[in-house]
């Protein structure tokens, strides 16, 4: 008879074992996995883990402050956390550039060079850790036939960049509905357990083509009105993802007697079991519309919203 409590409680039992007084580094993004996994460490060896969240500029609107709270210095948790806040110098990198697999790759290696500057200042640590869950393991290990449709960046592959003995995987044999276990078996409130996913590059690939600070804030302001509707209307439970997306498309509008010329926001929201395949999702006109009018109204630069009705595939369910 297999249970959380107890699988908790043998895995901060092992892991302190493992580690002795050894030092260890967590990059933490605030989504699940990591988190789950920083918070058991942390319950583990206390002081001896430092753990790295790196605020790409990329994040929902509030999400780095939110992230702070919970994790850092007024939090419930001792894990000395430290903010990185990198937001220019993704910008810096991001100018000018458009194709989607060389947004994503950029903002991957940014990535990986805040995290190992961070890494550098601490001294040489003795262990890694990293959120990796079931699906990563198999997901990663098993093919080489499959077309990358998209390159995939997780706070996961980093190792090759930090000096370190050894990588502690403590999710590496949970499911995703398991890890949310372990997370409320160890105190994590539910709102951040029960968190829709969140890609590695962030907003960096809901905005389609160039990536500007202006552009990022519209795009957070739109996504946070959604979210907010949706979660109103009592339905979020129902949907798998939901999220605001800006297009690069501007068209002609009118407010009182002037013309417009402003960007679209297309708003997204998918039913799916697995984020394989997935459908658009029903939502009743009045969230659409009331949605509609608050971000017309609440969010500069922004004259016309369109539903997203398609599915998957053969869209994808991000928009880059
Ligand atoms: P797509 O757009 O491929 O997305 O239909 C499927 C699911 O994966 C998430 N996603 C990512 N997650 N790093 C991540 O950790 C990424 O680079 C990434 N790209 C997409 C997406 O949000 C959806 O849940």
């Amino acid at each position: 008879d297999w249970h959380m409590d107890s699988f908790v409680e043998e895995s901060i039992k092992a892991i302190r074992e493992k580690v002795g007084d050894g030092k260890v580094l967590c990059a933490l993004s605030g989504g699940v996995d990591s988190s789950v996994a920083a918070v058991m460490l942390s319950k583990a060896v206390g002081n001896q883990l430092t753990c790295v969240f790196v605020d790409h500029g990329l994040l929902r609107k509030n999400e780095g402050d939110e992230v702070e709270a919970v994790f850092g210095p007024d939090g419930p948790y001792d894990l000395n956390f430290i903010r990185v806040n990198a937001q220019e110098r993704f910008y810096a990198k991001l100018k000018g550039v458009e194709e989607p697999e060389r947004k994503r790759k950029i903002i991957g290696e940014e990535f990986i060079r805040v995290f190992e500057e961070e890494a550098k200042k601490i001294g040489a640590v003795d262990f890694l850790v990293q959120g990796t869950i079931y699906p990563d393991v198999v997901e990663s290990g098993v093919g080489g036939e499959s077309t990358v449709i998209k390159s995939h960046h997780n706070v996961g592959g980093l190792p090759d960049y930090v000096d370190f003995k050894e990588i502690i995987e403590p999710l590496r044999n949970l499911f995703k509905d398991e890890v949310r276990k372990a997370g409320l078996e160890l105190g994590i409130p539910e709102y951040l357990v029960f968190r829709q996913p969140f890609p590695g590059p962030g907003l960096g690939i809901r905005i389609i083509g160039e990536v500007t600070a202006e552009k990022v804030k519209m795009v957070q302001d739109a996504d946070a009105i959604w979210r907010e509707e949706i979660d109103k209307a009592g339905i979020a439970h129902e949907i798998g993802q939901y999220f605001a997306a800006l297009t690069n498309m501007r068209s002609v509008g009118v407010m009182g007697d002037e013309r417009t010329y402003d960007y679209a926001i297309a708003l997204r929201a998918v039913t799916t079991t697995d984020f394989m395949t997935a459908e658009s999702a029903e939502i009743p006109w009045d969230v659409i519309g009331k949605t509609t009018s608050r971000i017309v109204n609440e969010v500069k630069h922004i004259n016309r919203v369109m539903y997203d009705c398609t599915g998957k595939p053969p869209a994808t369910i991000e928009f880059e």
